[in-house]
């Protein structure tokens, strides 16, 4: 019996990888004004922490042993995230919630993903990824607007902790596994998208920030293997690529889609300098997450737009809602926490209108993050110059 369906199985596989190349969704061509939705840092859903007495007892006893220990298992026992995953996962249905909301009034034709897709280490191809891919993203984001429009995604630090198998898992076997998961045309974790509107182009570079980072080379990091050494060595080639791509297009916008922010307020990160220039140069701008708070930031004549808050929510990625300069010209946060949210861009010929949502927090009988009318954006502002 048991062999009988195994072989049942493999003939579907076999099926599958004859038939006819699956496509992903792309968002309509040809609006005179087409919103789409930006949104980062949200997969927590389904994540199962190591336990306590792994992580504080049995963890350093294998240390001491010599035993080599998986960067995913040490990455699942940090603290931090072990603390907030209770909370993380009720935010990020409740935020999955709003965004729906927002956008079916918005009429959203697409999403634009900032990366941190799966926490705490990733998915790769094993039946534990599968069951966090179908928990934090596939069943999350399913109602209404989320039913068809495609994502175009972008991986952050926590998609490449499982090194190769975790980039080929969102970048060859996702847009497989559902149409409405976009990752180029080319199977790399970078790659490039247009937007076609009725009278006006958009052009999106999507590259992998975690290459950038001198930090993640150290061999005590937990991003550190053999994915990351290998993309360090040649970012050069993500640069070229930008840099070609923005060359080549005439498009009325140009954008840089990354995870981590060179404008920031906690940590800039300047390894991403050589990326940044090229997009000055166009005239770009830039959407990034990382920092798990809404903010908007200027600097280097280009537009900073961070959407990292639709999980959990972090007051000191904003700074605690205080400016370091004039640079920050909106953090969603306060002295006591971050707003949940996510950005919306409306964009024409003329002008891109940008929305930030900051989400009326209830939760538990209290209210984290009040916002008198959470169903008008709490802060927007207009791009009138053209990209070049
Ligand atoms: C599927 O894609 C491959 C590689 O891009 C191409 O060679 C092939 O012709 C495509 N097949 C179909 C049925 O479109
Ligand atoms: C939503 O926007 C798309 C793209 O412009 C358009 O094709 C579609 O008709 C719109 N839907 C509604 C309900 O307005
Ligand atoms: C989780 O949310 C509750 C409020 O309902 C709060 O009291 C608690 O501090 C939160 N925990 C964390 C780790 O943020
Ligand atoms: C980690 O790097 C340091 C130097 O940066 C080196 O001394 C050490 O041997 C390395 N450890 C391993 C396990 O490779
Ligand atoms: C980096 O690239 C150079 C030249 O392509 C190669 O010789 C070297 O082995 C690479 N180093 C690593 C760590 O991949
Ligand atoms: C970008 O391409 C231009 C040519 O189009 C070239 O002059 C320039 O050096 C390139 N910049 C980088 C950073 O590669
Ligand atoms: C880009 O330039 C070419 C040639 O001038 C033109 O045919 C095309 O319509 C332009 N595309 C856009 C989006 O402006
Ligand atoms: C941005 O401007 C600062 C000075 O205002 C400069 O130091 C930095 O190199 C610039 N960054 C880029 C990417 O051009
Ligand atoms: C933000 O507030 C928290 C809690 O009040 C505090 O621990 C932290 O140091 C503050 N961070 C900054 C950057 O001010
Ligand atoms: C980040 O860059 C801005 C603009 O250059 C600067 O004002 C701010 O102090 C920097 N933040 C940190 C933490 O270095
Ligand atoms: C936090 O902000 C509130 C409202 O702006 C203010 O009343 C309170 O004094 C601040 N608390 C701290 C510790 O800065």
């Amino acid at each position: 019996m048991l062999l009988f369906t195994a072989t049942i199985l493999l003939s579907l596989v076999h099926h599958v990888t004859s038939a006819a190349n699956v496509t992903s969704r792309t968002a309509p061509v040809g609006a005179t004004v087409l919103t789409v939705a930006v949104i980062g840092d949200y997969g927590w859903t389904g994540w199962v922490p190591s336990p306590d007495n792994f992580c504080f007892d049995v963890l350093p006893t294998l240390g001491a042993a010599g035993i080599t220990v998986p960067n995913e298992v040490v990455n699942d026992c940090d603290p931090g995230d072990k603390q907030y995953i209770t909370n993380a996962t009720a935010l990020q249905t409740d935020t999955a919630a709003y965004v729906g909301q927002i956008c079916a009034m918005k009429n959203c034709s697409a999403f634009l993903s900032v990366g941190d897709n799966f926490y705490d280490s990733g998915v790769d191809f094993t039946t534990a990824g599968i069951l966090r891919f179908q928990a934090a993203w596939a069943d999350m984001y399913t109602q209404g607007v989320f039913k068809y429009a495609p994502w175009y995604q972008c991986l952050g630090n926590h998609d490449i902790v499982p090194g190769q198998p975790g980039v080929d898992f969102q970048t060859k076997v996702a847009p497989l596994y559902d149409d409405r998961w976009y990752f180029g045309t080319e199977q790399l974790p970078y790659y490039t998208y247009d937007l076609v509107g009725a009278d006006w182009t958009a052009t999106f570079v999507v590259v992998d920030s975690d290459c950038f980072l001198d930090s993640y080379q150290k061999n005590t990091s937990v991003y550190f293997n053999p994915y990351t050494t290998a993309c360090h060595n040649t970012t050069q080639t993500q640069v070229n690529f930008l840099n070609t791509t923005f060359a080549n297009s005439n498009a009325t916008w140009k954008f840089l889609q990354l995870h981590h922010p060179y404008a920031s307020a906690s940590t800039n990160e300047t390894d991403l300098a050589p990326l940044v220039e090229i997009v000055a140069k166009h005239q770009g701008i830039v959407i990034n997450g990382h920092d798990h708070c809404l903010g908007h930031f200027f600097l280097n004549n280009t537009n900073f737009i961070l959407s990292g808050a639709a999980g959990y929510p972090q007051a000191g990625d904003c700074n605690n809602g205080t400016a370091l300069g004039p640079y920050a010209l909106y953090l969603g946060a306060n002295n006591l926490t971050a707003a949940n949210g996510f950005v919306t861009l409306d964009i024409s010929k003329q002008t891109i209108n940008v929305e930030y949502y900051a989400r009326d927090m209830k939760f538990e009988g209290t209210d984290l993050y009040p916002v008198e009318c959470d169903l008008k954006p709490s802060y927007s502002f207009q791009i009138t110059q053209n990209s070049i």
